[in-house]
């Protein structure tokens, strides 16, 4: 679990467009960089030597092959529409927010997305294993870096129709969510089918629902990821983001040449913005997260991130 948590946490730096100044040729081991000896690499530092490790990119492209061959299925279903995979896949920009040279989330351009999704689709259509990616699928996502390719399968964990289907795909996943969804609400087990869901989900937001249900609502949440305290007042507050509703002053952007040296393959064009977490969440700083981090030295961005959770969900829960 120790490696897990030192991994998921360089993740999130990584999707938080973690900053890196120092270009370093290492020649350490990760277990040595990982040991905290407070001197030895910084946090970014040890995200720029992470993010090249082979193992490290193999296992982000393993997600996307295993993500776009449950997505597929799912539009075999007819659950799922093939447009929707493709556009998951691409650059988020903020757009619908009047910044469309803002990115907010990393991701290929229109031609890599199709030529990826056609990739793994050539995979299914050989009856290639669901959990091991051919070489070719791997080469091409990740020529572009790991980034987009960490990028490219993000939006899956938030797709309601992705995690009902995941979750329809498993009947050890969907005893889970009944059983902790009658337990919470004190409801006869029987009477949560699919059918009474479906409604609820589909009035209610609720994929979060869902995913509350296989993670939060069971007793024995681990850590502070795994409860649901990301948002309470003491730890951080989500700024008002909706579209047309983001004050000027409100955008965090990204220092350009912070992202130079080891972010660079980051946004697919250079000379746009990078949208950082500070736009969407602030810390007080005399809140407790505050107060803790700095006792520890410690600086922060957006707080503990839901994305983490969400990554964790989609890894273990959803694709198994
Ligand atoms: C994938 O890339 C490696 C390294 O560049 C190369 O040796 C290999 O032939 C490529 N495989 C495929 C199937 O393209
Ligand atoms: C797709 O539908 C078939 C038949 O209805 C079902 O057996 C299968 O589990 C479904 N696949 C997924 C991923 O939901
Ligand atoms: C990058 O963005 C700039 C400014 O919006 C634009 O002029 C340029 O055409 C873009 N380049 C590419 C390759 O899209
Ligand atoms: C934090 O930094 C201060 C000032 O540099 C130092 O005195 C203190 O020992 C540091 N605390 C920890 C927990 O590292």
């Amino acid at each position: 679990m120790a490696k897990l948590a030192v991994l998921a946490s360089v993740l999130l730096l990584l999707l938080a467009g973690a900053h890196a100044r120092h270009p370093l040729a290492l020649s350490r081991s990760l277990e040595e960089v990982a040991d905290p000896a407070a001197d030895v690499l910084t946090e970014e530092q040890l995200a720029c030597y992470v993010k090249q490790l082979p193992a490290v990119q193999e296992f982000a492209c393993k997600v996307l092959y295993i993500t776009l061959r449950r997505a597929l299925d799912l539009v075999k279903n007819g659950t799922m529409q093939e447009e929707t995979l493709l556009e998951h896949m691409q650059e988020e920009r903020a757009d619908s927010y009047g910044h469309p040279d803002y990115v907010m989330k990393p991701g290929f351009d229109a031609d890599m997305a199709s030529a990826v999704l056609e990739e793994a689709k050539a995979a299914a259509a050989s009856g290639a294993p669901f959990d091991q990616p051919p070489e070719a699928f791997c080469n091409l996502s990740l020529s572009t870096g790991f980034h987009r390719v960490m990028g490219a399968f993000y939006p899956f964990t938030v797709d309601a129709d992705f995690i009902e289907g995941s979750i329809r795909a498993s009947p050890a996943l969907e005893l889970k969510v009944f059983d902790h969804l009658a337990s919470a609400f004190n409801l006869n087990r029987e009477d949560v089918t699919w059918e009474q869901l479906d409604d609820l989900i589909d009035t209610s937001k609720g994929q979060f629902a869902l995913l509350d249900a296989l993670n939060y609502l069971s007793d024995q949440p681990k850590s502070l990821y795994r409860h649901n305290v990301l948002n309470l007042g003491y730890i951080r507050t989500k700024l008002p983001a909706a579209p047309g509703q983001v004050p000027e002053d409100q955008w965090r952007l990204a220092d350009p040449d912070a992202l130079e040296i080891c972010h660079s393959d980051l946004m697919l064009n250079q000379t746009d913005r990078l949208v950082m977490g500070s736009t969407w969440y602030s810390i007080d700083d005399t809140n407790f997260f505050a107060e803790l981090l700095s006792k520890y030295n410690r600086t922060h961005l957006a707080g503990p991130s839901g994305s983490a959770v969400l990554l964790h969900t989609l890894f273990f829960d959803l694709l198994g």
